[in-house]
């Protein structure tokens, strides 16, 4: 198994090899999470501290889930209660949970690089949960599982990402780790929601729907993130939806067999229709739900197993 990294930042710090080893371990993940005791062992008398600057639903369900099932003591941190709203600092909030050994700390917030920093201050592993418009690796890890149980394959499709591109972490992280893995990309979306300079990365991009999705395997859709718009990027959401949203009209220029895909929290009749939301032939929006507690469940293990070597060699090494 290769996976050398000490915490899970981004998916930018991964080669390709390391992703397929995460993926490879989800996959016997799903098996022990469909099955009746979905207990296993490999993080029994590890403490995993969950802290979640941002809101959140499945994300921080889905760690803590995961968490619970591999044996770790799992704990939230509420920061609506914490001291965190009597103005205490993100790094000595960081120092005082690091002060209580925690072994993984999974952690969201709405500043870009600040869960980078906070993996510089502390003695655990660091998952990232979502920093801000930068990474949110472990959704574009269990978005790539998703796609290759579907697809057979995670490499040689064209996938078309579409919406708000500019605020998204979602898709920074997915269009990162869809191209180490080779895969054609196009970006679909207004010109106001296209992050600058985005042409160089290699990507297509178009802003008209059906243009964009000729030929596409899959079909990624994004929230509208309008809590890190501060203007008009859009003129309305009617109007949006009808250039944007994905209903069955746009999608049928994409491939027959193309699955439809959507992070969450999802807006019916912004950028997407509900009834193809809820379409299990070509929605796998549940899937990806069901990927995302095994996707953790492997991160976790894997980073724990690196954390275990680490600190074996630091004994090794004070008492010769
Ligand atoms: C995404 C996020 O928080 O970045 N949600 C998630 O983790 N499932 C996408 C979003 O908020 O739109």
């Amino acid at each position: 198994m290769t996976f050398r990294a000490r915490h899970l930042l981004g998916i930018e710090h991964l080669a390709p090899l390391e992703i397929t080893t995460v993926l490879d371990l989800a996959d016997r993940y799903v098996d022990l999470n469909r099955r009746t005791v979905k207990q296993s062992d490999v993080l029994a008398g590890m403490t995993q501290i969950n802290m979640f600057f941002e809101n959140s639903t499945r994300t921080q369900a889905s760690f803590e889930l995961a968490g619970k099932r591999l044996g770790a003591d799992v704990m939230n941190m509420s920061v609506a209660q914490s001291s965190v709203k009597k103005g205490e600092t993100l790094i000595d909030t960081a120092m005082t949970l690091n002060a209580m050994h925690p072994d993984l700390l999974v952690v969201r917030h709405g500043a870009s690089g600040a869960v980078n920093l906070l993996a510089s201050k502390v003695n655990c592993a660091v998952l990232n949960a979502g920093d801000g418009r930068h990474e949110h690796p472990t959704q574009a890890l269990l978005d790539a599982l998703t796609i290759r149980r579907a697809k057979g394959r995670i490499q040689r499709l064209t996938v078309a990402i579409c919406g708000d591109i500019a605020h998204s972490r979602v898709a920074r992280s997915n269009l990162i780790l869809l191209g180490k893995m080779e895969n054609r990309i196009r970006l679909i979306g207004p010109p106001t929601l296209m992050p600058a300079g985005i042409g160089e990365f290699g990507v297509e991009v178009y802003d008209d729907m059906k243009k964009g999705l000729e030929g596409a395997d899959v079909v990624m859709m994004l929230r509208l993130q309008k809590e890190r718009m501060d203007g008009g990027f859009i003129p309305s959401e009617r109007e949006y939806y009808h250039r944007y949203g994905l209903d069955a009209d746009k999608l049928s220029h994409a491939k027959p067999d193309a699955i439809v895909m959507h992070p969450g929290p999802m807006n019916r009749g912004v950028e997407i229709d509900g009834d193809l939301a809820d379409d299990i032939n070509r929605s796998v929006i549940q899937d990806q739900v069901e990927m995302g507690v095994a996707v953790r469940m492997a991160c976790m293990d894997l980073l724990a197993r690196n954390l275990r070597a680490e600190r074996g060699r630091k004994i090794a090494g004070e008492m010769v």
